[in-house]
């Protein structure tokens, strides 16, 4: 669904919300995570860092210039690409000034006559980001039209990849605007920054705003200090902080896969990956943690990580709840089957009438026991994967199984749920604040959700 690609991100200060957690409480969420990142010296990730910006033709360029000084305040290398377009409204001359390197507007220099290699600053670049993308370079990038060194450099690029567009509200509502945003992220890989809301160079008030350069920084920063990969740098910044140093973490995670007969089972589509994901971020974290796993072939690749196999659902309610007792948060992400068949044959069912009736009889909930004999100072996050009236299903979940988060997934987000390596979450806390994300790799959702809980532990944990 192309609508998911216009959703803000709880991390950044953007109003607009054309999602499917609407009218959500970002306001609240905003300032936290600002205050927290002001108190933690913010952006430190960015040391070292190689940046390739690519600025086009907007109004906003003048904001691109922020962005570079305080990239390379924090450390960061910078070059800078421009449009030709770009070059109206802000001289290369800023840029080369704020960078301490030369700017790059076409593919031959004029004054040398030498041609400006787009393939090895491609390959240069830990990250690019593309600030402001505007709408026509946004379609070329989606197209594979490098008629300017910008989009040349893009197509050419290895690294992780950042557009930040800016346009007009209605430019950036047409279906042509989000097919080819949702081509870049979905297909490409790319992350998306949202764009703010507010009052546009046209004077007319909508979505399609420059998100403001701290936020921009500021996800790019996030991107390497949840991407510890990425870290491969002289003088690397330091891991992110052992936050869960000496607690325990429970996680449940892929599919249970319920025996009809010794060769077939009732099951379903979970491959495991997104909580796979959680438990490396709690390893990584510091945790002490425990992954009760269904049916999948995937593991953790952090050796720590104490993986129970528990491949039907009460196999995984028993090991779930005999370990619950000792774990400071506990994550039920995985798809527990809900019923089972009532008598599963010793032997294979064969092939006799027309028609073939299976009782099955509902499993336990694991996630609800939990709930029950939760101690104070524990906390408990469920899952929720829905197909329709998602919120208020996922409401419903937090309070009957009493929950402290629900992480809510919709099957109706392109690039969300089951079998992709891709998810939009929307996280509702008990107190009723939703916490929205936009699409992201499980990696990094996992982060974030990992994140926002460190920030909800109660203190008695
Ligand atoms: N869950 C569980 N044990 C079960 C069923 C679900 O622990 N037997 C957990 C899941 O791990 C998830 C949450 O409950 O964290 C919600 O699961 P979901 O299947 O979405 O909801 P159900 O409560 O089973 O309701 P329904 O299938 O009707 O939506």
């Amino acid at each position: 669904m192309i609508q998911s690609i216009v959703a803000s991100n709880a991390q950044l200060p953007i109003q607009t919300v054309p999602s499917m957690c609407q009218n959500s409480l970002l306001g609240g969420v905003i300032s936290e995570s600002q205050t927290a990142a002001a108190a933690l010296s913010p952006y430190y990730y960015l040391n070292g860092k190689k940046i390739l910006l690519g600025v086009s033709g907007s109004i906003a360029a003048y904001k691109a210039a922020l962005v570079v000084r305080l990239l390379v305040k924090n450390g960061a290398e910078v070059r800078v690409i421009m449009t030709p377009s770009a070059t109206n409204f802000v001289s290369p001359l800023t840029f080369s000034t704020l960078s301490k390197n030369e700017v790059i507007t076409q593919f031959f220099s004029t004054h040398e006559g030498l041609w400006n290699n787009h393939v090895e600053l491609g390959l240069w670049a830990d990250a690019m980001l593309v600030a402001p993308a505007t709408a026509t370079t946004l379609a070329k990038m989606a197209n594979g039209n490098a008629d300017n060194v910008l989009v040349a450099t893009y197509l050419s690029a290895r690294c992780p990849v950042f557009i930040a567009p800016a346009m007009d509200l209605d430019m950036w509502k047409h279906p042509a605007t989000q097919r080819n945003l949702h081509f870049l992220v979905t297909e490409c890989k790319n992350h998306l920054i949202p764009v703010g809301h507010g009052e546009l160079a046209s004077g007319l008030i909508g979505d399609g705003r420059l998100a403001e350069p701290e936020q921009i920084v500021d996800y790019i920063n996030q991107y390497f200090a949840t991407n510890s990969s990425a870290l491969v740098v002289n003088n690397a910044p330091p891991l992110p902080p052992q936050t869960l140093l000496g607690k325990t973490v429970l996680i449940t995670a892929g599919p249970t896969y319920e025996p009809l007969d010794p060769v077939r089972f009732v099951g379903n589509r979970s491959t495991g990956k997104m909580g796979i994901a959680i438990a490396e971020a709690a390893a990584q974290m510091g945790a002490k943690v425990f992954l009760v796993l269904g049916e999948t072939n995937l593991l953790p690749q952090n050796k720590d990580i104490q993986v129970i196999s528990a491949h039907t659902a009460q196999a995984m309610y028993e090991a779930t709840t005999a370990l619950f007792p000792e774990a400071n948060i506990a994550i039920l992400s995985a798809a527990v089957a809900d019923y089972t068949p009532v008598e599963p044959q010793k032997s294979k069912i064969k092939k006799t009438g027309d028609l073939l009736v299976i009782n099955l009889q509902k499993t336990l909930d694991i996630l609800a026991t939990l709930g029950k004999n939760k101690k104070e100072g524990q906390l408990l996050v469920g899952f929720a994967l829905e197909t329709d009236n998602e919120e208020e299903n996922a409401r419903k979940k937090l309070q009957n199984k009493n929950l402290d988060l629900i992480v809510l997934n919709s099957l109706r987000d392109e690039g969300a749920g089951f079998r992709h390596d891709t998810n939009k979450i929307c996280i509702i806390d008990k107190e009723n604040n939703k916490y929205e994300y936009p699409l992201k790799s499980k990696d990094e959702v996992a982060w974030d959700i990992m994140n926002l809980i460190v920030k909800k532990i109660p203190s008695s944990v």
